[in-house]
């Protein structure tokens, strides 16, 4: 084919530069040249086409891709909200039922004659206190779904210690003990709502873990520590372990052990998504009693001055 087309291109310049060659033959050599152009021609336009096809078909593929992941990232969000709405019902049970008791007090008290100036005071100042911790836990909540995607350097013990605050009576109620060690001024980089999702996440799960597999001693051990590169987040439970089957695929999405209806199979999905977003490295192995996750975010390097 090349050594035809090569030939082609000889006689064609022969035929316009010869002198000698009769018109006929000219004519001929340039029509044969012409069909080669216009095949040619198909040929390309045809590759064109597929070309074309091709990049339309992965498009639309990536489309796709898109909007799943955006509906992932939509249902975990709603996930996650119902978890929170559930972490603050239990957190403000039970100020609300102190103010009750209070005001029920108070109107007893009163009754009796025994209100005076002192109770009152007495009276307000617990009243605040019921009342800020309805507060604090509120502005946590609130800061929680404020959308803050910028990363910045977190005190990891406040941040860990907010986290719990969330979950302290969730844990309360189902006998959990927290156990964090963590380093007053250790510090780490990340867009921090996403970072407490991950933790509230985590914990979630070992809360599940208990629960469903009835463990009566029940311990959360949160580590945090830095080596050169990164800071290390480990936590730890004894909640029985990660089913071996679902192990090498917790991480993806929709995998669930737990029924229909209690399981999205969502969450560690998405504190992979937020993992990797941090380039941070989230990972998931059994021990000897319970699950151990470990998230390692990098340290960023110190900015060398220009
Ligand atoms: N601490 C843990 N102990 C045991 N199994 C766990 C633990 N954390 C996660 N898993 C397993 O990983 C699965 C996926 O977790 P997740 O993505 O949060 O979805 P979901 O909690 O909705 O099932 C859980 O269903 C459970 O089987
Ligand atoms: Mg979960």
């Amino acid at each position: 084919m090349k050594d035809n087309d090569s030939r082609l291109l000889e006689l064609m310049e022969e035929a316009i530069t010869s002198e000698t060659m009769d018109p006929e033959t000219i004519k001929d050599i340039l029509k044969q040249g012409k069909r080669r152009v216009k095949r040619f021609d198909t040929i390309v336009k045809q590759a064109d086409k597929q070309l074309l096809e091709q990049v339309y078909q992965q498009e639309k593929e990536f489309d796709l891709r898109m909007q799943n992941e955006r509906m992932m990232a939509q249902q975990a969000k709603h996930a996650a909200l119902g978890e929170m709405m559930d972490a603050v019902a239990h957190q403000w049970k039970q100020p609300l039922n102190a103010i009750t008791m209070l005001t029920d007090l108070l109107i007893i008290e009163h009754r009796q004659g025994s209100v005076d100036e002192a109770y009152l005071k007495e009276f307000k100042s617990d009243m605040w206190s019921q009342v800020d911790h309805l507060l604090t836990t509120l502005s946590e909540f609130r800061s929680f779904f404020r959308p803050d995607k910028a990363s910045e350097v977190i005190n990891m013990r406040k941040t860990l210690d907010a986290v719990l605050l969330l979950v302290k009576d969730e844990l309360m109620k189902n006998t959990i003990n927290v156990t964090l060690d963590c380093e007053d001024d250790i510090s780490a980089m990340v867009i921090k709502n996403e970072f407490k999702h991950i933790v509230l996440n985590i914990l979630n799960n070992a809360k599940d873990a208990f629960v469903d597999n009835n463990i009566a001693k029940r311990e959360i051990t949160i580590n945090v520590f830095e080596d050169q590169e990164s800071v290390i987040l480990e936590i730890q439970d004894n909640a029985g372990g990660i089913p071996e089957q679902i192990l090498p695929d917790i991480f993806k999405a929709n995998v669930t052990s737990k029924a229909e209806g209690k399981g999205t199979g969502i969450g560690l999905y998405m504190s992979k998504q937020i993992a990797d977003k941090m380039s941070a490295e989230l990972r998931a192995k059994n021990h000897d009693e319970g699950a151990l996750f470990t998230l390692r975010i990098p340290k960023v390097a110190e900015k060398e001055p220009e």
